[in-house]
């Protein structure tokens, strides 16, 4: 059983590791779960990486690996030296089976990204790919249980699903979460926490509601709440 706390991750989308710092000082212990993408990343993100595992943090490095299967796998190793909790791929076979394959025994868990949310079925026409969303979706859900992934990156409403697709033994990571009342943004499709929660998401992925909160702790202590609250119902 996660505890309540560790099923928020905190989406790090900051232009330097001197904002991620303030962020994080800032929010203290109500949050323990920080994801780093490619801006913060290719900003110094990396080192500041290992400077949250050593504060005892957990880190996602949503990286969204993409390669021949040699070159992920030495970009896994070195991901897993870092002391990362999860590293993102994208859900192609070789790719999944290169990443699982060289993070052995590393605590290092992999996640795959089936489609990303951006793409829709004419998207995926256009770049030549015979399947719909949900039929490609399904496709590489399985894939990715078949080869040992550890999870998947899925909005909440594909959380259903995937979970009667890929069953219990499979983390769901859900972004497009906002707490009811907060604006959207570019977010098409959004669902409260307590909502993803009961859907059978594993952990929640949220940003803009809390970084950009006047008091971003208040937020993240009562979203932590309503995670306790939906995880007793
Ligand atoms: O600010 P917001 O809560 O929308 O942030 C969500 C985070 O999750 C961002 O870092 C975004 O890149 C990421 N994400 C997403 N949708 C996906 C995959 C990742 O919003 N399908």
């Amino acid at each position: 059983m996660l505890a309540p706390r560790d099923r928020l991750i905190l989406a790090l989308d900051v232009p330097s590791v001197a904002a991620a710092t303030a962020l994080v000082e800032q929010l203290g212990d109500a949050v323990s779960f920080y994801k780093i993408g490619y801006q913060l990343a290719f900003a110094g993100g990396l080192a500041f990486a290992e400077t949250l595992v050593r504060a005892d943090k957990r880190v996602f490095l949503d990286l969204k690996l993409h390669d021949i299967g040699n070159t992920v796998a030495k970009g896994v190793e070195s991901v897993a030296h870092l002391g990362a909790t999860f590293l993102t791929v994208h859900a192609y076979p070789q790719t999944m089976k290169a990443a699982i394959a060289a993070r052995g025994n590393a605590a290092l868990r992999i996640l795959a990204v089936t489609v990303l949310t951006s793409y829709d079925d004419a998207d995926l026409a256009t770049a030549g790919y015979g399947l719909g969303v949900s039929e490609l979706v399904g496709r590489r859900a399985v894939q990715a249980r078949e080869i040992g992934v550890d999870g998947l990156v899925c909005s909440a409403e594909e959380a259903v699903s995937l979970r009667t697709l890929v069953g219990r033994g499979m983390a769901l990571v859900t972004p497009g979460i906002r707490p009811a009342g907060a604006a959207a943004g570019d977010q098409k499709r959004v669902m409260t926490p307590a909502r993803a929660i009961a859907a059978g998401a594993d952990y929640l992925v949220i940003g803009r509601p809390i970084v950009e909160a006047p008091d971003p702790k208040a937020v993240a202590e009562a979203i932590v709440d309503e995670i306790a609250a939906a995880a007793q119902a």
